[in-house]
């Protein structure tokens, strides 16, 4: 069987909708096997022509017409047409008219987990981006806004409590032990901001004044027994509601707000109006069965959807090419609100980790699109890191080059002018137009233009005169599809550094950090210093403020005495990642036997002078990811960019054997707290837990055991796991054993066992896990644990010369794919990279999707497997 790939959908094509959908009244006859849906659409015609309703797996019952005020009348079979993917109305009235339509679904049997759908016996929906269409007949356009009001009914047994957007209204029980709800929604929605859930939960239930000092009422529900693992998500609901009318001076606009935990979910979470679903993975959480890493993540995603409602609901997108308008702008918020809760500075070095492995990876690959693509296959599969951290990015740099204040007076005029729309990044830019009096056409170059710029710096210095000359040149190479790029404006966040922590002053400028802006393909900075001055050092790109790739020629010395000179704790960072990444190439390609003694010790020093900030600390021990790599030479050998990482990690664990001993003799924190200072200590103890890992010696395996059976929550409980998996005595299986004996029924703290090994192990550890009675095809978050894992963070395995990895996963990738197409595709994006491999492993990569696109793929993977196969130019 095969697949074709879908139809592109073009940017150029974008026609408004000839109707209006004034109100829907939806009314739900709830059940696990066959819920009825009918609907009533209140529609009036802004134009002549049939009219198009999509729809999808919806069997029909009813449909009728009433006009001017009367009864509906059941339309003649000729008046509408019926297939695959909708219904259209042949000639509809030319006045306003009401729309009736009843149709039958069945949640049980809907494995896409798109549209309503079954998980641990409740109901749930998930409409984004093309969901509701299997929910009823409906123009499923975000540009098609509506005033929702829901009725439920069902069993009061099976669905005890029934939640939809907005605020409740009637409710009651019904003969024959049924019962109702109505739920109304004030506020205009499209219709994938659509949410129902039905069933058995418990609350935690907490309130929460705005401003202007209206009370809100807050509600998670979880499984029965969670509620108190939901606190640290309700925190972080406050705290999110506090911090965007603080800074952004934007008030919550009703009465409830609801969250709902689901354990199968395609993604994160979802920010239906009022009533956010979410990933049980991030909601629950407590210090027996979560990490600091899940708190933050927590903590990030419950702000992310809370701030959608005002960037993606209020104002909401015209059509799904202007999806970084709520999705870029939204991940830019809670990027902000993550920094303000916790470092500013660590919070930066994160993001751009993320930006670089994820983001400069697609860009570099042949999944590259724009920020604003004008063309997509398949919709699911442009919630893409382009669209969301090069999107939040491109927010930055806007606000860099205009400034906090103009930044905000630009979202007050964006909020008041745009308000109940659906608009475009044009919509969006013309309000920084109109408060700056500034023209944006070529920084909009940035939205249209795929690929990650690359910026050179060539410097050169005049004693005589004491002038530092530097030359900067842009250059973005061609992706699939736009050969020629043109220049973009990089404002590059600069400063001369005297080398004693200090800042110099040059050509008439103050003593402190300025802004270069690179407008065109190449500029010449020139700075005078006062006669007789030393060289002063050029610090660029600090705080990462242009997602570009920086390409500057400096020896060893030169870059370490930059890293030394550096007053940006970013840029600190960064110049030692650098000198990282080249020692692991030189190690990785030969050119090196062993790590260099001094750069290990200058690492090794920083580390130290950083322990007053541990989570600083810890990043600075950080060694960049074998996929990271991929980017700097290519063909890429996985295989010995995994062993010279090991080595250089085991070195550096060497040099800091005192200070790691130190610091893990010390207690864990305690009580624990997952707020930033106590998540900072732990950090670095993780950080050495892993350098441990990495070593060697034998009596580091005897600490990690020790640590491993002591240790008193779930963040050293798993870092100590993870670090075992890298050794080689008999404490790796004993605590995989314990742990699974201890969590067995915790399906989230599963997760990570399964993940823990499947992203450290081998092709037949992988193998293991599938036949495991635990693994589950139809939970995405098992099945991202065990093939995500190990196709995405275990590259040396997967992307083994023989072909084992790929073999090890295939037959498990199509079957995903065909229960749940999303999945599937997301899946399919570990091969992005297969072209740039070593010889043998790119062979058996291609051999590999030519296989799965000949057993059949859905159109979602399809899409992928299609642009990943395609002849490169
Ligand atoms: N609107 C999305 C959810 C979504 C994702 C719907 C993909 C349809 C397709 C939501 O706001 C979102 O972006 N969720 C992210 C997490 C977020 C913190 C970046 C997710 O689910 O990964
Ligand atoms: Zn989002």
């Amino acid at each position: 069987m095969r697949t074709d790939t879908p139809v592109a959908v073009k940017l150029k094509d974008y026609v408004p909708y000839p109707f209006s959908i004034d109100a829907v009244e939806l009314s739900f006859d709830l059940g696990a096997q066959k819920t009825t849906v009918r609907a009533r659409l209140s529609v009036t015609p802004k134009g002549t022509g049939p009219m198009r309703l999509d729809g999808e797996a919806l069997h029909l019952n009813y449909i009728a017409l009433a006009e001017g005020g009367g009864k509906a009348a059941p339309l003649d079979p000729a008046d509408f047409e019926v297939d695959a993917r909708g219904l259209t109305l042949l000639a509809p009235p030319g006045g306003p008219f009401v729309l009736e339509t009843e149709v039958e679904i069945s949640p049980a049997a809907n494995t896409a987990l798109s549209g309503l759908y079954l998980s641990g016996g409740r109901l749930c929906t998930q409409c984004e981006a093309e969901g509701f269409r299997r929910i009823t007949y409906y123009p499923d356009r975000p540009d098609v806004m509506s005033s929702f009001r829901v009725r439920m009914e069902g069993p009061k047994a099976a669905f005890p409590i029934l939640l939809s957007n907005g605020t409740p209204g009637e409710a009651g029980d019904l003969p024959g032990g049924r019962h109702f709800a109505e739920w109304v929604d004030p506020h205009k929605k499209p219709a994938y901001l659509f949410a129902l859930c039905a069933g058995d939960y418990d609350v935690l239930r907490d309130t929460f004044t705005t401003m202007s000092g209206r009370r809100v009422d807050l509600g998670i529900h979880v499984d029965k027994g969670d509620a108190p693992r939901a606190a640290w998500a309700m925190d972080a609901l406050k705290r999110s509601m506090r911090w965007d009318e603080e800074v952004y001076g934007r008030e919550y606009d009703l009465g409830v707000f609801n969250i709902v935990a689901v354990r199968d979910f395609n993604f994160g979470a979802m920010e239906n109006k009022g009533l956010n679903i979410f990933n049980s993975a991030y909601v629950l959480a407590d210090e027996d069965t979560a990490t600091d890493f899940d708190f933050e993540a927590i903590e990030s995603i419950v702000a992310h959807e809370y701030f959608h409602n005002w960037t993606g609901n209020r104002i909401t997108c015209r059509d799904w090419f202007q999806l970084c308008l709520k999705e870029g702008l939204t991940v830019f918020r809670d990027q902000n609100f993550s920094a303000d809760m916790r470092s500013r500075p660590v919070q930066r070095i994160k993001d751009v980790i993320k930006l670089r492995a994820r983001q400069f990876a697609e860009d570099a690959g042949p999944l590259a699109h724009s920020v604003r693509p004008d063309t997509y296959g398949a919709i699911d599969n442009l919630y893409t890191a382009t669209v969301y951290e090069k999107g939040s990015e491109l927010i930055g740099i806007l606000r860099r080059l205009i400034g906090p204040e103009k930044y905000r007076e630009g979202m007050d005029l964006y909020f008041e002018r745009h308000d109940g729309q659906a608009v475009t990044i044009e919509d969006f830019y013309a309000c920084f137009e109109a408060v700056t009096g500034r023209d944006f056409s070529a920084f909009r170059q940035w939205y249209a233009q795929a690929g990650t710029p690359e910026v050179t710096l060539d410097e050169t210095w005049d004693a005589e005169t004491a002038t530092l000359k530097v030359r900067l040149r842009q250059n973005t190479a061609p992706t699939q599809g736009q050969p020629v790029k043109k220049p973009v404006p990089v404002p590059l966040l600069s400063a001369l550094l005297d080398g004693e922590g200090g800042h110099v002053a040059a050509s008439g400028r103050k003593a402190e950090p300025f802004l270069v802006v690179l407008e065109g393909a190449e500029a010449e900075l020139e700075f005078r210093l006062p006669e007789g001055s030393r060289r002063p050092l050029f610090s660029v790109n600090r705080d990462f403020s242009a997602p570009v790739r920086l390409v500057r020629k400096l020896t060893r010395d030169e870059r370490l005495a930059l890293v030394r000179a550096e007053t940006d704790p970013f840029n600190t960072w960064d110049g030692l990642q650098t000198l990282v990444k080249e020692e692991i190439l030189a190690l990785s390609d030969g050119s090196q036997a062993k790590p260099d003694d001094a750069l290990v010790g200058a690492i090794a020093g920083a580390v130290k002078g950083a322990l007053g900030d541990p989570a600083f600390a810890a990043l600075l021990t950080r060694l960049p990811e074998v996929g990271e790599l991929f980017l700097e030479r290519q063909p890429a050998d996985p295989v010995a960019l995994a062993a010279a990482r090991a080595k250089l990690q085991a070195a550096l664990g060497k040099a800091l054997a005192e200070t790691i001993g130190e610091t893990l003799a010390k207690p864990a924190p305690a009580p624990y707290h997952p707020g930033a200072e106590q998540a900072s200590v732990r950090a670095l103890r993780n950080a050495f837990i892993a350098l441990l890992g990495a070593s060697s010696e034998p009596e580091a395996e005897a600490t990690l055991s020790r640590l491993y059976d002591s240790a008193p929550n779930m963040t050293e409980r798993l870092s100590t796991l993870r670090a075992l998996m890298f050794t080689k005595g008999g404490g790796k299986a004993k605590a995989i054993g314990h742990f699974e004996q201890m969590w067995k029924s915790n399906p989230l703290v599963m997760d990570k066992w399964f993940s823990v090994q499947a992203s450290t192990g081998t092709a037949e550890d992988v193998k293991r896990l599938i036949a495991h009675p635990d693994f589950d095809l139809r939970n995405p978050n098992r099945v991202r644990a065990v093939i995500g894992a190990f196709a995405m963070q275990n590259l040396a395995a997967f992307h083994a010369p023989d072909g084992s990895g790929y073999r090890a996963v295939e037959a498990t990738i199509l079957a995903a794919d065909k229960a749940n197409p999303a999945l599937g595709a997301r899946l399919m994006t570990a091969f992005e990279q297969w072209r740039v491999l070593e010889p043998k492993a790119r062979g058996e990569a291609e051999a590999c999707l030519k296989r799965l696109v000949e057993a059949g793929l859905s159109e979602n993977a399809m899409d992928i497997a299609s642009r990943a196969l395609a002849a490169p130019g």
